[in-house]
């Protein structure tokens, strides 16, 4: 009998976002998201995302997250389907708008808070322990509109009192916390990543970094506050990562791949280590970016670094210093070349699953913290056959190989806490807003235009899951 190599009170589990699930963009007192005025990819929603004060000028008829998978009125019977497969925690978000529909009120508005109770109350009624993401792309925009959007400082008081009311309301029922999903994509989705447009900036680079140092602040109070609320709080950053490796054995390549990486540990750096990385310096200097600290802001990030790190992996990343190799392909946000060792899934994202083992031991041996690894997975067009079933043997492949590499960094010596398949129901994609792109266990009818039961059904993949965790990932 094969023995398992993950911890006995290993968190297996998966991971949806507030945004791309819920849908009820309207209901209950609730204000605007950032998802709620884009369309999707083949209607313009990239133009729409660099350039989101115009997009809100604009009507573009359907908005994929509007009604979603509708997740506000179906969470019981999907909730349960989790907890069929054996979830031990199940990762979802606030949506800032629902308990703050502009962002600045002073008051909260009971019907979104509602909504959250009833939500954790069901996780933990059924096994599961909630894993919240306080802020998943859902800045409200409001908040862009009347501030700017992280750029402005006050963001970090509007976010700290959101925050203050979410962990007093739910601090009996939610342990584990993350307080900016993939912080480091403000670099790459602005409008994502901090309510900003920075379509019109002068030096859009400098209110970038500015907006990060805010949410770094507000992130390192929020922990401060959590552990004030509750002791047993478990507060985590969120990375999006992945390994980037040089295309060569040039030394040249080598540093451009060393610099990558440094791109997104900037920020674990600080909210791990509770200091601006060494390298930072440099890079604010060359790039004429000067930041505002706050009198008080550098003992605040001393003091209040995080538990553990959580993140996102879906693919390594390749990079060249030579200019000329352009053989771009899509991935996670972040432009990679092809790896011709490694094979891609339809949007052209890598697989790499010995990437994963590379990532955890890069991150740990860096930081020495535990770590969660909070979304994994395939994005792929998944066919429903006549009797109904699903037949999605590439996702079972694709998830097999990441579990077992990740088993082998644990073997490795990496603490980790958990495992949260990204979209374990199927939802609307990110960077698409597709519905096409399905990432789930848990298939629901509904296509790119909205059309569609919504009706649920269990995938092949939905019995795989359910042994991996019965076994503790012994049997794959
Ligand atoms: C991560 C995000 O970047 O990747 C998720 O945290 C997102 O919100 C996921 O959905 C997969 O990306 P996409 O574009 O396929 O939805």
């Amino acid at each position: 009998m094969v023995t398992s190599k993950f911890p006995k009170d290993f968190l297996w589990g998966g991971a949806v976002a507030a945004n791309q699930c819920e849908g009820a963009y309207d209901v209950d007192g609730k204000g605007l998201s950032p998802v709620d005025i884009l369309p999707d990819v083949h209607h313009g929603r990239w133009e729409a995302l660099m350039n989101p004060t115009e997009a809100l000028e604009k009507d573009y008829g359907f908005y994929p997250s509007h009604e979603s998978i509708d997740f506000y009125h179906h969470y019981k019977e999907d909730l349960a389907l989790m907890a069929e497969m054996g979830f031990k925690t199940f990762r979802t978000s606030i949506c800032w708008a629902r308990i703050f529909p502009n962002g600045d009120e002073t008051e909260p508005n009971e019907a979104g808070l509602k909504f959250y109770d009833d939500l954790f109350n069901e996780c933990q009624r059924l096994g599961m322990e909630p894993l919240v993401t306080i802020q998943h792309f859902d800045t409200p925009v409001a908040l862009m509109t009347n501030y700017g959007g992280w750029k402005n400082r006050k963001l970090i008081d509007f976010y700290l009192n959101y925050c203050e009311v979410v962990f007093n309301r739910y601090k009996d029922t939610v342990k584990y916390w993350l307080t900016f999903n993939e912080i480091n994509m403000i670099l790459h989705i602005p409008f994502f990543g901090g309510g900003l447009d920075v379509s019109k900036e002068e030096h859009p680079e400098q209110v970038k970094y500015q907006s990060a140092h805010h949410q770094l602040v507000a992130s390192a109070m929020a922990t401060k506050l959590g552990h004030e609320i509750n002791p047993d709080f478990q507060i985590g950053c969120m990375l999006a990562a992945g390994a980037t490796y040089p295309n060569t054995c040039a030394p040249e390549d080598v540093w451009k791949a060393l610099e990558a990486d440094r791109e997104g540990y900037f920020f674990i750096d600080v909210q791990a280590r509770g200091y601006y990385p060494s390298y930072s310096k440099r890079f604010f200097k060359e790039n004429n970016i000067e930041l505002e600290i706050a009198e008080g802001d550098l003992d605040v990030l001393k003091e209040n670094t995080v538990d553990f790190i959580s993140f996102s992996y879906y693919s390594s990343r390749l990079t060249s210093a030579d200019e000329k190799i352009n053989s771009k392909t899509e991935g996670n946000v972040f432009a990679s070349l092809k790896n011709p060792y490694l094979k891609a899934s339809e949007w052209g994202w890598q697989i790499d699953p010995l990437g994963l083992r590379t990532t955890m031991n890069q991150i740990y041996d860096r930081y020495q913290k535990p770590l969660f690894v909070v979304e994994n997975g395939l994005g792929a067009k998944d066919t429903v056959e006549s009797d109904g079933s699903i037949i999605d043997d590439y996702r079972i492949d694709y998830l097999r190989e990441h579990v077992r590499e990740m088993g082998e960094a644990i073997e490795d010596g990496v603490e980790c806490l958990g495992y949260t398949t990204w979209g374990c129901i199927d939802l609307v994609s990110a960077g698409s807003g597709e519905m096409s792109k399905r990432y789930g266990f848990i298939y629901v009818d509904r296509d790119n235009d909205g059309q569609g039961t919504l009706a649920r059904s269990k995938k092949k993949s939905f019995d795989w899951y359910k042994q991996v965790i019965s076994t503790n990932g012994a049997d794959l």
